[in-house]
């Protein structure tokens, strides 16, 4: 029996992790359960699955914390986090942005497996992903496609990876149109059902780029071997090419709960229990070169990259903070990359050591966007 905890239960990760486990009732446990708030659909979670401890990083109310059935015990923030990793053998990281760096930090110290969908975490905690990479299964699509193409492969066998990108909802839009785009238009991706922060970073593309760090961070490869191309279709998630010529593809539904169920059984595979897929449905297969003057996102990112150290949690940081600001409608879709340039260019904080360090430059770069959207505000006033 596989003990399983789901951090970030009530969101699309989450949600569809706790979907899969329910096809294997006597092959997983779920031993804990997190969100942000304690919500309706979190206690529905906990009452269907019987954990046995439930973490939120908001009070409950009395009322929702006397309908916990018998044997679910309830935590709160970070002593809960630690305690329902303790509890497993295999924790899904699907909490979103940011706040999902310290699970995956609790979760590797734990030495346990980590099934990485939160890719901010990744990104930032580039030393101990390093030192864990035995531990760790990726669950986002590319990286998860590229960990199954890439077993067996001699690093120098490799001449580039491939991370396939939809193009987001703006791939056919101009850099005038693209000015005026909405926080709802952003959130109208082609082909993938998200969270809203991904969602954003993956119409800015921000997305890709920080998939180029996960990748290198993961893999061992190093950035000038990882690229991004355009596949609008989202059924070629990874490609792998090798020096003697070879394209290796992998392709598969637009599907989350594949990727997820490869990541709770593996090194085992099952029985796709949600309808085979045929494969002349899975055409056509396009590829096309990324317009990297409209999408800066990506060459702000392999930079952050290059220069390591504080660059890449104030990346981080900065991004979360941009997309906030527009998606409370205060700044246009355009002025999320330009904030992130700005921030990168002021960086005067030193290289984190530790944690903590890399907790201190997100909030620094987050601090640093507020600051400069204010002054550019009472500028305009
Ligand atoms: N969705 C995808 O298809 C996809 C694909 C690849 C990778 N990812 C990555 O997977 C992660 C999750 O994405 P998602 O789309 O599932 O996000 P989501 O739908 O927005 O869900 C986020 C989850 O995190 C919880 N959460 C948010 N803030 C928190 C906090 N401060 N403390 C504790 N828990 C918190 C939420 O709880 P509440 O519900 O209580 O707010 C919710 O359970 C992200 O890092 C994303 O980049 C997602």
């Amino acid at each position: 029996m596989i003990r399983l905890a789901v951090l970030g239960s009530t969101g699309s990760i989450g949600t569809q992790t706790l979907e899969v486990v329910g096809k294997f009732p006597d092959e997983i446990e779920v031993v804990a359960l997190l969100a942000k708030r304690a919500s309706e659909k979190l206690l529905d979670q906990v009452l269907r699955h019987r954990p046995s401890i439930v973490v939120t990083y908001e009070k409950p109310s009395q009322e929702w914390l006397s309908s916990l059935p018998e044997g679910t015990e309830y935590m709160f923030g970070d002593e809960g986090l630690r305690e329902a990793i303790s509890l497993a053998d295999r924790v899904m990281n699907a909490v979103s942005g940011i706040h999902g760096i310290k699970p995956a930090y609790y979760a590797l110290k734990e030495k346990k497996t980590l099934l990485a969908s939160n890719k901010e975490s990744i990104v930032c905690l580039g030393g101990l992903v390093r030192e864990n990479r035995e531990r760790i299964i990726p669950v986002d699509s590319e990286h998860n496609a590229l960990f199954q193409l890439l077993e067996g492969v001699r690093r120098e066998d490799i001449r580039f990876l491939y991370l396939t990108a939809s193009g987001g909802p703006f791939r056919n839009w101009s850099i005038e149109e693209m000015k005026k785009a909405t926080p709802e238009d952003a959130l109208k991706h082609p082909n993938w059902n998200m969270g809203a922060k991904i969602t954003i970073d993956s119409a800015t593309l921000m997305n890709k780029g920080f998939e180029m760090l996960e990748a290198m961070n993961l893999f061992d490869v190093e950035l000038s071997r990882i690229k991004v191309v355009i596949h609008p279709q989202s059924v070629v998630h990874g490609v792998l090419e090798l020096k003697d010529g070879s394209f290796f593809l992998h392709a598969g539904k637009t599907d989350m709960r594949i990727p997820i169920m490869h990541t709770l059984f593996y090194p085992e595979r099952k029985e796709y229990p949600f309808g085979r897929v045929d494969l002349t449905s899975l055409s056509p297969v396009e590829f096309e070169p990324v317009d990297e003057e409209k999408f800066r996102s990506l060459y702000l990112a392999r930079w952050a990259g290059e220069m390591r150290g504080v660059y890449i949690p104030v990346l981080v940081g900065a991004d979360e903070e941009a997309v906030s600001l527009f998606l409370e409608g205060r700044i246009g879709f355009l002025d999320i990359v330009d904030l992130i340039e700005k921030v990168l260019s002021s960086v005067n904080i030193p290289d984190p050591e530790n944690l903590e360090g890399i907790l201190e430059a997100i909030e620094w770069a987050r601090r640093k966007v507020r600051e400069i959207y204010e002054k550019e505000c009472a500028e305009i006033r």
